[in-house]
C-alpha cells in the first residue's frame, strides 16, 4: 500500500471511531428532569407569553394560550397582527432545529434571552439551559442523569426520536 492509500485507512479508522463515541450520550438522555422543570417555569413566565404553553406557537387561531390580548403592549406589537410566533415543539420545529446540536439550540435560545428588547425578569445563567431541557422534553426527549451544558453535542434528532 502506499502513503497515500495508508493514510486514508488511518483517516477512515479515526471517523469510526468519532461516531462510536458520539451515540451512548445520545441514548442515555442529556438533561436532568430537574431542569426541564425549572426550564418549563422559565419558559412559561417569558417565552411562552408568545410561543404559547403548547411551544407550538401562533397562527392568529382561537385556543392559543395565553390570549394574546394579556400580553403587555409591545409583546403585542411583536407578536404581530394577525398573530404569528414559529413553534419551538413539533415537525415544523425539528424541520429547522433537528439537526443541530443542543449546544446550537442554547447558543440560539441565549440570543433571545440577551437581546433588551425583551426585558426577562429573573433569568440567571443557568435559564437558558433550563429552558432548552425543557424544549427537547416537550419535543420527546427523555431525561437522565447528566446535565445538560453549553458543551452537549448530542444532535437534537438523535434525542427526541
Ligand atoms: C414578545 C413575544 C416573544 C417572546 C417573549 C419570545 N419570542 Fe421567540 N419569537 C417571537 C417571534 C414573533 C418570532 C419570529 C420572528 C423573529 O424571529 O424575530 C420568534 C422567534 C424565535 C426563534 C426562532 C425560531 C426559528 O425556528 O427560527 C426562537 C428560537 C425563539 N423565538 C426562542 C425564544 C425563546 C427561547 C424565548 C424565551 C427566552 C422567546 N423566544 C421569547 C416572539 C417571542
Amino acid at each position: 500500500m502506499n502513503r497515500n492509500g495508508l493514510l486514508l485507512v488511518v483517516a477512515m479508522l479515526a471517523c469510526g471511531r468519532l461516531v462510536l463515541t458520539g451515540q451512548p450520550q445520545a441514548a442515555q438522555g442529556v438533561f436532568t428532569s430537574a431542569q426541564a422543570e425549572a426550564g418549563r417555569k422559565t419558559y412559561d413566565n417569558s417565552c411562552g407569553k408568545c410561543h404559547t404553553y403548547t411551544l407550538l406557537g401562533r397562527k392568529g387561531e382561537e385556543g392559543e394560550l395565553p390570549p394574546v390580548s394579556t400580553l403587555s403592549a409591545p409583546y403585542q406589537k411583536f407578536v404581530g397582527n394577525p398573530n404569528r410566533v414559529p413553534p419551538l415543539a413539533g415537525k415544523v420545529f425539528l424541520s429547522r432545529w433537528g439537526g443541530k446540536t443542543a449546544a446550537d439550540l442554547i447558543a440560539r435560545f441565549q440570543i433571545t434571552v440577551s437581546d433588551g428588547f425583551f426585558q426577562f425578569e429573573g433569568m440567571d445563567e443557568a435559564s437558558t439551559v433550563n429552558i432548552t431541557a425543557y424544549v427537547l422534553q416537550m419535543n420527546g426527549a427523555k431525561a437522565g442523569p447528566t446535565p445538560l451544558t453549553r458543551e452537549t453535542t448530542a444532535v437534537v434528532n438523535s434525542l427526541v426520536e
